[in-house]
């Protein structure tokens, strides 16, 4: 089995993911996944809070997996051991914790998932560089680059598109939706998202970011996901 949500912010918007909450996660074993698109938050400064809410995603029945959002701690993220894990390169975060990195090809359970993690914060003004907003949070020219490669390599083709911000025109639609047109300018990252998606052949898609569920709402393919939990 593989499910994905939408963003934990550390443990503030973690409740989804009690037992209750998601209660089919009893019949899941380590070799189901559920993933998480971004701000996974929970690599924030590795404080007794950080370590004791991994240790609980750790004890989970199932493998967490998360591409990064806008709200990491980039630079502890990449402190983290590289490591080979189902056909792409990730960092290993705890026992049965992964980040998958950008412009990678996963493969899991016979399924291709194709990674591009960041996005921009639209509340920059309030935050600190280095400190609660990182460089980091839009993808580097090396990482367009290498993601790229991947798609080329894989004729670009996979099964499922796993991104934290949308493709500008989606983006534009999900704004207007929400009535925040201003609070989501087009970027570099949404422009690049726009250009590969007309080009990648794909059955789904899945996003976070917009802290709101919309699930074949814009398109048919197309799922933004916060509190929601799909299985695929
Ligand atoms: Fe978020």
């Amino acid at each position: 089995m593989i499910l994905v949500t939408g963003d934990i912010h550390g443990c503030a918007d973690i409740g989804k993911l009690s037992a209750k909450a998601n209660p089919v996660q009893k019949l899941m074993t380590k070799e189901d996944f559920l993933i998480i698109a971004g701000d996974f938050g929970l690599v924030w400064n590795n404080d007794a809070e950080d370590l004791w809410w991994r240790k609980w995603l750790d004890m989970k029945p199932y493998t967490t997996l998360f591409i990064d959002g806008n709200h990491e701690n980039f630079n502890l993220l990449e402190t983290f051991e590289e490591v080979e894990y189902c056909g792409g390169k990730a960092h290993r975060i705890g026992n049965s914790i992964y980040h998958l990195k950008r412009g990678e090809m996963f493969e899991l359970q016979g399924k291709k998932f194709f990674t591009m993690g960041g996005a921009e914060s639209h509340d920059k003004e309030f935050r600190e560089l280095g400190t609660s907003i990182w460089e980091q949070e839009l993808p580097s020219d090396e990482e367009y680059a290498h993601a790229l490669a991947t798609l080329e390599k894989n004729d670009w083709k996979t099964d499922y598109v796993l991104t934290h911000c949308a493709p500008s025109s989606i983006q534009h639609e999900i704004a207007v939706k929400l009535g925040l047109k201003n609070e989501y300018p087009d970027n570099k990252l949404n422009a690049f998202l726009e250009e590969i998606g007309k080009k990648i052949d794909y059955k789904a898609w899945f996003s976070g970011h917009y802290h709101t569920d919309m699930t074949s709402e814009i398109e048919p393919s197309f799922n933004v996901l916060f509190n929601k939990i799909v299985k695929i």
